[in-house]
């Protein structure tokens, strides 16, 4: 009988404790912050639709186009709205302190009540400002994704500035795929935790990003800087020279023309699709040694020939190199290719290379290079 009771007793304590345990993982002061933001990305409680399979050429910022596509059944798949937002689809907490850490909010302008149709819709695919104070409580926030939610300023002009006492863990900061223009890039300077930032997709047309750069190169814990899609910005490659940190550049597709030659502390440098002709790292130029630890070159989509394996023969760490879709005719001399002792991978597709021509001092390279892809495109 007592043992019962006592039984009984721990039992019910141990309830308890989970219980509390769970309140635990959700602050209430950030689960308040978090119902303010639900009117604002209103599928933050559910897994609706994250668009992690939709890719960017079906995406176009000014028009939405896919957003009129049919959703099918199985990738809708709600989730149901707990009280515990540690929960929620789209909120990551940390398991010692139970705070908030990763807000996935990419993608979530669309409506609730419009899912269990076959077509989604957004709530919303205007033009909004965004009240950067409704993320002042998650003070532990490491993560923060707004990928493709049409914002186009901050309420009250008050940018991500606001949060910089605050938030000082704030890492990852993606803001790809909204209608920024460069004013952004001082309100970012100040969030001096940054170790991500994602700008790709936005709208810095007819702007002069130069001095935004250089505030935000003051950024000194910046190592990952995507600036992407930005079919304007091709005059910026030596205010990048002032981001000491940074270890992986994108400048994709960002309307870069002639000759390219900045000399960066990167491991990582994405440059494709551009209308870049030729790449000015000279070996004779001293500050070239800065490029040194250059592992990956994505120079693929621009108008190089054959003459740019020479011009590449001070990244001598490269490992892997894209010159897809270039103008590269003809055989390659294997020699051309010496310089680069650990390369790994090679991706030549569409180009018209026809042989690799063997010469002396072949070994080098083969004992390494475990990928070539070679794809011609006649
Ligand atoms: C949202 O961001 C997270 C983290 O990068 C990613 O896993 C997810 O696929 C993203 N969704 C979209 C639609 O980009
Ligand atoms: C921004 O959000 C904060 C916190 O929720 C609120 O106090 C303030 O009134 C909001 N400002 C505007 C202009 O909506
Ligand atoms: C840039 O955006 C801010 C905030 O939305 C706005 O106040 C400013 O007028 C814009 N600047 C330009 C040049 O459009
Ligand atoms: C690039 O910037 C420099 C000065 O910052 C300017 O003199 C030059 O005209 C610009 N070139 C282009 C193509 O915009
Ligand atoms: C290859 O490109 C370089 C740099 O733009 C140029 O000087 C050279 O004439 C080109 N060679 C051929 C064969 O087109």
């Amino acid at each position: 009988m007592e043992y019962w009771k006592w039984l009984k007793m721990v039992v019910v304590a141990l309830i308890m404790l989970g219980e509390g345990w769970r309140n635990e993982g959700c602050l209430e002061e950030e689960r308040l912050a978090l119902f303010q933001l639900k009117p604002f990305f209103p599928s933050i409680d559910s897994r609706i639709f994250d668009g992690s399979w939709l890719d960017r050429s079906m995406y176009n910022p000014i028009i939405d186009s896919w957003l009129d596509r049919p959703i099918y059944d199985s990738i809708i798949e709600e989730k149901e709205t707990s009280s515990d937002c540690c929960e929620w689809e789209k909120v990551e907490c940390s398991s010692i302190t139970g705070r908030v850490t990763h807000l996935f909010l990419n993608l979530t302008r669309f409506s609730h009540d419009l899912v269990h149709s076959y077509y989604i819709k957004p709530v919303n695919i205007e033009y909004w400002y965004l009240n950067t104070s409704l993320f002042l409580p998650f003070e532990e926030l490491q993560s923060l994704f707004l990928r493709g939610n049409s914002i186009v300023g901050f309420v009250d002009n008050q940018g991500f500035e606001k949060l910089s006492s605050k938030l000082n863990k704030l890492e990852i900061l993606d803001l790809s795929d909204n209608y920024f223009n460069d004013s952004i890039l001082t309100s970012l300077s100040k969030l001096s935790s940054l170790k991500s930032l994602n700008l790709a997709g936005n709208n810095f047309i007819g702007s002069n990003p130069i001095d935004g750069l250089k505030r935000l190169s003051k950024l000194k814990n910046l190592e990952i800087l995507d600036l992407s899609h930005h079919n304007y910005i091709a005059n910026i490659s030596s205010q990048l020279n002032d981001f000491s940190s940074l270890k992986s550049l994108r400048l994709q597709d960002c309307g870069l023309v002639g000759k390219f030659n900045s000399f960066i502390n990167l491991k990582e440098l994405y440059l494709g699709s551009n209308q870049i002709e030729s790449l000015g790292f000279s070996s004779y130029d001293k500050e070239q040694l800065r490029l040194n630890k250059l592992e990956v070159l994505d120079i693929s989509g621009n108008l190089l020939n054959s003459s740019v394996f020479s011009s590449l023969a001070p990244l001598s760490n490269l490992k892997s190199l894209d010159l897809s879709f270039n103008n590269l005719k003809g055989p390659i001399h294997i020699e051309d290719l010496n310089a680069f002792s650990y390369l790994e991978k090679l991706i030549l597709l569409f180009s018209e290379v026809t042989e690799f021509v063997p010469s002396q001092g072949i070994l080098n390279l083969f004992l390494t290079l475990s990928f070539i892809y070679f794809l011609r495109n006649n």
